[in-house]
């Protein structure tokens, strides 16, 4: 398929989506591409689908691209950063794909093998993303760092003591806190620079949702649907404005505690 360009069309990229969040936030996109534009018209969005695994969610259209990237592999930046270059400028980057490993792991009882590998894809691999991404971006680009409640310190501060449920997840929690940082980073050191001034780069807790990794691989089920969180994020984004840049916000737009 050859690309499709457009003027005025813009290009989104999403990590981990073959499943889950990723692959609703890809869907999103996908379909918002043609709202209310005639059939002949061109689509709004060219969708820039990556997964681990190379996974078509193209279902035929031209304005989707699948790629196969592992976010955990040092060679990632390299490989993204080629892919990235054919489609410049990046309008909006959702840093999605994450592991939620070792979950039993409490202080005392910590798999420092599930820990390593976690931050390799949970905190470097946003990073690699984002450096890939960096020199491709648009000035008014979006970044979303998916992030989580449970990377919160202040809500286990807020339960201190009241339950385990809050120490648990200790390799999980610290990933999600360390992007959390890594976010705010990214947004002062954007708006130190004339060329980055304008780019937006916001943390977002898309819910509990009923995915492999929110319903624990089918054994809980989570009250939100990752269409819904996705749907919202989408709108979320939309709705960014400069000042936004550097918060922490759910999927439904409101300010998250850090
Ligand atoms: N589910 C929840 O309730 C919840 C709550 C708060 C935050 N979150 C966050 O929301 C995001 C999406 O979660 P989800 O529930 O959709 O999880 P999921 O169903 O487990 O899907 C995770 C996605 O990340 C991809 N991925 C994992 N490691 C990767 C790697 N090294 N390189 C490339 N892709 C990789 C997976 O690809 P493979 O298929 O190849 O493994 C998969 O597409 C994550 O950042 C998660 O931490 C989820």
């Amino acid at each position: 398929m050859a690309p499709v360009t457009a003027p005025g069309m813009k290009t989104v990229v999403v990590t981990g989506a073959n499943r889950g969040l990723g692959l609703e936030l890809a869907r999103a996109y996908i379909d918002d591409a043609f709202e209310g534009i005639r059939d002949d018209g061109e689509p709004r969005w060219r969708v820039i689908a990556v997964a681990r695994k190379h996974t078509d969610v193209t279902h035929g259209h031209a304005h989707v691209r699948t790629r196969g990237i592992d976010v955990s592999e040092p060679d990632a930046s390299n490989a993204l950063g080629i892919v990235l270059a054919q489609y410049a400028p990046v309008d909006v980057l959702i840093n999605n794909a994450a592991v939620c490993i070792g979950r039993e792991c409490a202080v005392g009882n910590v798999d420092y093998g599930a820990w390593t590998r976690s931050f390799e894809t949970n905190v470097m691999g946003a990073m690699r993303v984002l450096e890939a991404a960096l020199p491709h971006l648009a000035r008014d680009a979006v970044v979303v760092n998916v992030s989580g409640r449970m990377g919160s310190i202040g809500r286990v501060m807020a339960g201190l003591g009241a339950s385990s449920a809050t120490t648990q997840d200790v390799v999980y929690r610290t990933t999600k806190a360390a992007l959390n940082m890594m976010t705010v980073c990214a947004a002062a050191e954007f708006k130190a620079k004339d060329e980055t001034r304008d780019v937006k780069v916001v943390a977002v807790d898309p819910g509990w949702m009923n995915t492999d990794m929110g319903s624990r691989g089918g054994t809980v089920t989570a009250p939100l649907d990752p269409s819904e969180s996705a749907a919202g994020i989408v709108a979320l984004i939309a709705g960014l404005k400069p000042e936004d840049s550097g918060k922490f916000l759910n999927w439904r737009g409101e300010e998250s505690p850090w």
